[in-house]
């Protein structure tokens, strides 16, 4: 199975396309294809659609696709300009709803995408847009995946806080999910059979999560 992991540089998609790479499917070992915004032989900006078109094109078809890029920047409702406020819309949900777009004619019959959302557990200041955003692509998801074609599978993961990212932010670590765990969940959403789902991470003792 060849696998395009989006956002392979970062915290969560990093110990995904670890994980797969780790696999031996049913055909031998996947080949992961490792993308990012700035770093690393592939590049992609999802906030652009020619670079997914890019990307796509030089990727060749695949089997699947997971998206972990995008960052959801907390953007309080007094944010100074419109601008930056809607930040997170364009990067998180607009870029990976055009993702999917793009790619529909990249995934191989029976193959799949997967996306990512996150959840909150209460709202922080500052948290409403990426409410919008982690709802709105669940939504999506949901939505979507009775529109795929040849059975090509649309599902999401919704992380909440990850035991490495409130280690790298100073924070107190032990409600988090371990990445590696958090991993198994995109590994089972590519090797599943589900179709519009959202997948949440091993639960954690109730705390706020992004
Ligand atoms: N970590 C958590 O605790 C947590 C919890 C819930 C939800 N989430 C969600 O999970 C996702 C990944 O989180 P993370 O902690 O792994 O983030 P991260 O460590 O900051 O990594 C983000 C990855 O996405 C790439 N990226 C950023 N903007 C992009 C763009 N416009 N186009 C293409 N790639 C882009 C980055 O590439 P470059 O470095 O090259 O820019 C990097 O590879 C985010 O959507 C986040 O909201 C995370």
């Amino acid at each position: 199975m060849k696998i395009l992991v989006i956002g392979a540089t970062g915290t969560i998609g990093g110990a995904v396309a670890d994980a797969l790479a780790a696999r031996n499917g049913r055909d031998g070992l996947y080949d992961i294809l490792r993308a990012a915004r700035r770093s690393g032989p592939l590049r992609v900006d999802l906030t652009d659609t020619s670079s997914i078109d890019a990307l796509l094109a030089a990727t060749g078809p695949l089997d699947a696709i997971v998206c972990c890029a995008a960052s959801g920047a907390m953007t309080p409702l007094t944010a100074p300009s419109d601008d930056e406020f809607w930040t997170g819309l364009d990067g998180k949900l607009i870029g990976q709803v055009n993702l999917v777009r793009r790619s529909l004619t990249h995934v191989r019959d029976g193959g799949s995408l997967t996306l990512t959302s996150g959840r909150f557990t209460e709202p922080l200041p500052g948290s409403s847009l990426g409410h919008l955003v982690n709802a709105g692509l669940d939504a999506f998801v949901h939505a979507a995946a009775a529109e795929m074609p040849r059975g090509v599978r649309l599902n999401a993961v919704s992380p909440g806080w990850v035991r490495e990212t409130l280690t790298t932010l100073g924070m107190d670590p032990a409600p988090g999910t371990p990445v590696a765990d958090l991993a198994r969940v995109y590994v089972n959403a590519v090797e599943g059979g589900a179709n519009g789902s959202t997948f949440t991470a091993p639960e954690t003792p109730s705390r706020p999560s992004r």
